[in-house]
């Protein structure tokens, strides 16, 4: 029997292959563009939104892959521009990336925008391109809605902007936590929200799973800020220091080592517990979420 880290590892390599087959081919004008594109989904990662998306639309029982593999592949693009943006001089200003020089080091900051602008439409060519003409059409406009929801000013990009203006500041803890829960838990939540619906889970099944994945986006983003301290540039394949050398307040500056590490626990073992109360068997997802309090890049 391997072990969960062989399982989420053995995982990763199939999702990378799906993601894969869901890259655009350049036309021959815009082929710049597309490298690029192609550059920072295919450095690495971990590919933990595409997993819990498609573990959790296991979870329900969900079984057409030619519903959930679009929108598995279009998260990942969604996070990668996410990861490029953020990157940029404007923005962290960070060189490497999964273990790679960054998008704007390679292809200029021109291109790292473009690029980062591209992964984020072709996410929703690509997860658009999965609608059929019968009764699953309606679980995919309202998986649709939370991916294009859930990145946007009420999500994603409202956290980051919030993380930003915080530099060089002193923010409250209820601040950050608005930063967490947008900037990072929104694309968590996005995903295995969006594994809950399309499997056909129940209304009150989707809020139960919002809740879990927050709660392992606060856990995800605090160990994230610890790692940012503690751990190498090498293991992490991002550079360490990143938030100090942008004078980020970050969850360890608030409540210290010791006591995140501690929350880290307590918001995983929360999100178990609820995981839990919903009642159904999936092993290895309950395996997955709860390694994430422990890893280490
Ligand atoms: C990094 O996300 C950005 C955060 C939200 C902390 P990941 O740690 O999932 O990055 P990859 O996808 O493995 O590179
Ligand atoms: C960024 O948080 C979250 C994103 C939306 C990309 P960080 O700035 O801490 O992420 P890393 O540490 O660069 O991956
Ligand atoms: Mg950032
Ligand atoms: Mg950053
Ligand atoms: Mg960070």
């Amino acid at each position: 029997m391997p072990s969960v880290k062989e399982q989420i590892a053995a995982k990763a390599n199939e999702i990378e292959n799906i993601i894969f087959r869901y890259l655009p081919e350049g036309d021959g004008y815009n082929d710049t563009v597309v490298k690029a594109m192609e550059y920072t989904l295919s450095a690495g990662g971990k590919r933990l939104r595409p997993m819990l998306m498609d573990e959790t639309f296991r979870m329900f029982g969900g079984e057409d892959r030619t519903i959930i593999e679009p929108f598995m592949a279009a998260i990942e693009m969604i996070h990668t521009y996410s990861l490029i943006h953020d990157d940029l001089p404007a923005l962290d200003n960070d060189e490497l990336r999964r273990g790679k020089p960054t998008a704007h080091i390679v292809f200029g900051e021109d291109m790292a925008i473009l690029a980062g602008d591209a992964l984020l439409n072709y996410a929703f060519e690509v997860a658009a391109s999965s609608f059929r003409e019968d009764e699953a059409v309606y679980r995919q406009a309202q998986a649709m809605k939370i991916l294009t929801a859930k990145p946007g000013i009420f999500g994603m990009i409202g956290g980051q902007v919030k993380d930003v203006e915080s530099s060089g500041t002193s923010i409250e803890l209820e601040t950050l936590m608005y930063i967490h829960k947008n900037k990072t838990a929104a694309l968590i939540e996005a995903s295995m929200m969006i594994g809950a619906i399309l499997a056909g889970a129940q209304k009150n099944e989707c809020r139960i799973i919002e809740e879990i994945a927050y709660k392992v986006g606060m856990a995800f983003q605090i160990q994230d800020d610890i790692l940012d301290i503690t751990s190498t540039d090498q293991v992490l394949g991002k550079p360490t220091g990143s938030d100090e050398k942008n004078e980020k307040m970050t969850y360890v500056s608030w409540k210290g080592l010791e006591q995140s590490r501690e929350d880290v626990r307590f918001f995983t073992e929360d999100a178990l517990a609820l995981f839990d109360s919903l009642g159904y068997h999936a092993p290895f997802l309950r395996s997955l979420l709860l390694a994430l309090a422990s890893r280490e890049s």
